[in-house]
């Protein structure tokens, strides 16, 4: 492998997405010198398109008032409806089937009160045991809203001693194994900590087969890798857009239900008036008639403000499409890999998997060289202007995102990495 800087910028120079990065602005130091920005699976950049949008509602809001919920270019009674398109894209569903609303974590409790309906032997609920901790806060708060005992009806599965990754082959053994007492599983499309991506295929089946709901959280899979979930058939999924969705911090996030459940009036809902048929909504009668799929689980009127960055950003993947972003992606991935093989061998353990399609952009690397010295690596890196992100205790994430990064972003950080744990 060619390890030179100067062949990490030949491999940019022939990537036919670079025009992108200039459609994104990239954060800066204090001298105003570009970041080298690899926290795109936390934060995503800017696109510059975002701040256009956004000011175009400043700009309705001053002129119209109150008329601009209808009267506006793009009105704001319907504004949500222009992310449904390029979403149903991103996560293989109908646009029927998602809509943008709320946060993630509200999102995730809407959707278990709709599908996680412990009854009669079937009362638990199957999480990972390293879920992001919104996702167990949110799971264990549910099995105690039911009146049962975590201790027993949320099941937590986890990899096998000495691995990092979960196992498919041990998720259906438990799935068929424990099947008959599981109401729902709820795993997420990508490990928030690995970057492993989980087959969403096979465990769906599985779940179903077994009798139970599944739901996905797809916060680091969206806009990352691809995803069918219309297809597989699970019952719901939630994420949000601030990821590599590049929506903004705290970005509107994003909900599918599956078209089978579209009319469904059985199931109980937690509902809102933005959720009541558009039709006969401002007639303002006190009964709730849902809509049709994924809106009628909506509940306040969008912010339409959180909304704008959102829908600029989806403009950019429908324009690019996720085929080729995920084409560089998987190059890209792989150049770093390759790199942080070559010098930091025996330094660090990669914790994701090597296999490409068991992996988005994202590389969670190990240092093997003690917290305090790992974490001294890790500011020194920072101090140099590269910008992944640390996850006690000594773990660091990198995600090279196709977008806007490029390979020589690879090889500073590598170079810089390899430089501070020689010397930390
Ligand atoms: C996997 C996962 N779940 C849940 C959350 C929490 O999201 P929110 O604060 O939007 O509810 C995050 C946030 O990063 C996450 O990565």
């Amino acid at each position: 492998m060619n390890l030179d800087r100067e062949h990490a910028q030949s491999l940019d120079a022939a990537d036919p997405l670079r025009a992108w990065r200039e459609r994104f602005v990239l954060p800066q130091d204090e001298q105003g010198r570009e970041l080298v920005y690899l926290c795109g699976h936390s934060l995503g950049a800017q696109p510059t398109l975002a701040a256009d949008y956004v000011e175009e509602v400043m700009r309705d809001w001053r002129s119209l008032g109150v008329d601009g919920h209808f009267a506006a270019r793009h009105a704001w009674t319907r504004y949500h409806e222009r992310a449904a398109p390029a979403l149903a894209n991103l996560v293989g569903a109908e646009p029927a089937e998602v809509v943008a609303m709320n946060t993630l974590t509200v999102n995730l409790h809407l959707m278990l009160v709709s599908f996680y309906r412990p009854a009669g032997e079937r009362t638990a609920l199957l999480v990972e045991r390293q879920a992001f901790p919104s996702d167990r806060h949110a799971a264990e708060s549910q099995v105690r809203f039911h009146g049962l005992d975590p201790a027993r009806d949320l099941i937590e599965i986890e990899p096998r001693p000495g691995e990092a990754c979960l196992r498919t082959e041990d998720l259906i053994a438990v799935i068929e194994r424990e099947g008959g007492r599981i109401a729902t599983v709820l795993l997420p499309g990508v490990q928030y900590l690995t970057g492993q991506v989980l087959d969403v295929a096979a465990i769906t089946a599985a779940s179903r087969r077994a009798g139970c709901t599944v739901g996905w959280d797809l916060a680091h899979a969206i806009g990352n890798v691809p995803v069918a979930l219309h297809d597989t058939g699970a019952d719901f999924a939630v994420w949000c857009h601030y990821k590599y969705v590049n929506g903004g911090p705290g970005a509107v996030g994003g909900v599918f239900v599956h078209a089978r459940h579209a009319r469904r009036t059985d199931l109980p809902r937690f509902a809102g008036w933005w959720g009541h048929d558009r039709a006969t909504r401002f007639r303002m009668d006190p009964e709730f008639v849902a809509m049709p799929g994924a809106e009628g689980w909506q509940l306040s009127n969008p912010p339409i403000l959180g909304l704008a960055p959102v829908v600029a950003s989806l403009a950019h993947f429908e324009s690019v499409g996720l085929a080729a972003l995920r084409a560089k992606s998987v190059a890209l991935t792989g150049y770093l890999e390759s790199l942080v093989d070559a010098r930091l061998d025996g330094r660090v353990t990669l914790l994701t998997p090597r296999d490409r399609e068991a992996r988005g952009a994202a590389l969670s690397l190990r240092l093997e060289c003690g917290r305090d010295r790992a974490r001294a690596a890790f500011d020194g890196i920072r101090a140099r202007g590269i910008v992944p992100d640390w996850r006690e205790p000594g773990v660091i994430r990198a995600a090279p995102v196709p977008f806007y990064n490029g390979y020589e972003d690879a090889w500073r950080f590598v170079d810089a990495l390899c430089a501070e744990i020689s010397t930390s």
